[in-house]
């Protein structure tokens, strides 16, 4: 499997046969450096309906016919908009023709903002995923505090953990190390950082903390394939 990060919490999944997004924010995102047009995806996977993560994918669901993944409210949400939709919930997984995908807790909120009629729509609760494509397992935390049971995630037997890192709305630095160490998985990447102001953050630190607690971190370049 192929991995691509594209800034803030946007990773490209590429298999043997299936490709896959996750948190497509790519209009508005300071770090990403392709455009909409260029992401071909036969599957998305949104971790809860902050703009900063549903981002662009009802637009890319459309023009590729892709699966939108995403627990059940936002998924109801996104059929609501012409949308494939798959609804999942925390704790559920679904066997999809390329591997299993498993909606995990995340402690966050999950919304809509619409500011022009000072309405919030609220769609469910938030999550992290464990997605499994060509026998490797990644887990993304999406948005979320530290919690006692990302612990249990070390009997997932991870091969990627990408912990958000950025502070004020989700873990910092020493939360997520503390959460690196917990869930034990081979190779460990910090996103949701740098992208806002609020969430400056210096992932080499991150980085640096995890290589002193002996766990394997780095820090993804972005727009460049790497293998996992
Ligand atoms: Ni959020
Ligand atoms: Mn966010």
């Amino acid at each position: 499997m192929q991995i691509r990060y594209h800034g803030h919490s946007c990773l490209e999944l590429k298999g043997e046969k299936t490709r896959l997004i996750i948190d497509p924010f790519i209009t508005g995102n300071s770090h990403t450096k392709i455009s909409v047009e260029d992401i071909r995806v036969d599957y998305i996977y949104v971790t809860h309906g902050h703009g900063d993560h549903l981002g662009d994918a009802i637009q890319i669901a459309k023009k590729n016919k892709a699966t939108v993944i995403a627990p059940f409210e936002l998924a109801t949400y996104l059929s609501w908009q012409g949308v494939n939709s798959h609804p999942l919930h925390i704790g559920g997984g679904h066997d999809f023709p390329f591997g299993r995908v498993k909606a995990v807790p995340a402690f966050h909120g999950s919304s809509l903002v619409d500011a022009g009629q000072r309405e919030i729509i609220y769609l469910g609760m938030p999550s992290g995923v464990v997605i499994q494509l060509d026998g490797k397992k990644v887990y993304h935390a999406g948005d979320t505090g530290l919690y006692g049971d990302m612990k249990l995630l070390a009997r997932e037997g991870l091969d990627l953990a990408l912990l958000p890192i950025g502070d004020n709305f989700t873990m910092g630095i020493e939360d997520a190390a503390l959460a690196a160490e917990w869930v034990q998985a081979t190779r460990t990447a910090p996103i949701h950082y740098d992208t806002f102001p609020m969430i400056k953050q210096d992932p080499h630190a991150f980085v640096k903390r995890l290589q002193g607690l002996g766990i394997n971190g780095e820090v993804l370049p972005i727009n460049q394939w790497i293998s996992l």
